[in-house]
C-alpha cells in the first residue's frame, strides 16, 4: 500500500468511527482524495425516518466541496467485517458527477482484502454531466 492510500484508509476508519448508525448498526466510512491534493472524510448519517439517511459517499463529497475541492481522484469506502462495502447504486451516481471513469474506488472491509475497481467498472453506460453539455 502506498503512503497516500494508507492515509485515505486511515482517514476513511477514522470518521467511520463518529458514523451515526443506531439502526442498521452499519458504520461506513468514505474518504475522497481531491483534486486539490487534500483528503475528505465523510460518514453515514442514519435518521429515524429510516428512508432519509444518507450514505458516507455523500457526506465526503460535501465536505470536499465545503473544503475547495472540485473532482474525486481516489475514493476509499470502508466498513464493518470483512467483505469489502462497494457503493450502493445511488453513491455510485453521485461519485459519478464528481470523478472520471478511469477513477478508482477501493472498497476496504475492516479485515478484508481491498477491492479496487474503476467507476467505469462500477456503473459502465452511466449518465453524467457531459449529456447536459457540463
Ligand atoms: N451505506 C453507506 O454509507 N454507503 C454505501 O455505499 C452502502 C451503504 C450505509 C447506509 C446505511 O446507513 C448503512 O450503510 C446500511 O445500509
Amino acid at each position: 500500500m502506498t503512503d497516500q492510500d494508507a492515509a485515505l484508509f486511515a482517514a476513511a476508519e477514522a470518521v467511520r468511527k463518529n458514523a451515526y448508525a443506531p439502526y442498521s448498526n452499519f458504520q461506513v466510512g468514505a474518504a475522497i482524495l481531491a483534486d486539490d491534493g487534500k483528503i475528505y472524510a465523510g460518514c453515514n448519517v442514519e435518521n429515524a425516518a429510516y428512508p432519509v439517511g444518507n450514505c458516507a459517499e455523500p457526506s465526503a463529497i460535501a465536505a470536499m466541496l465545503a473544503g475547495g475541492g472540485k473532482r474525486i481522484r481516489r475514493i476509499y469506502v470502508t466498513g464493518p467485517g470483512t467483505m469489502p462495502v462497494t457503493p450502493c447504486g445511488g453513491c455510485r451516481q453521485r461519485i459519478r458527477e464528481f470523478a472520471d471513469l478511469d477513477v478508482e474506488v477501493i472498497s476496504h472491509g475492516v479485515d478484508g482484502q481491498p477491492l479496487v475497481q474503476t467507476l467505469g467498472q462500477l456503473l459502465p453506460h452511466s449518465f453524467g454531466p457531459e449529456f447536459l453539455n457540463k
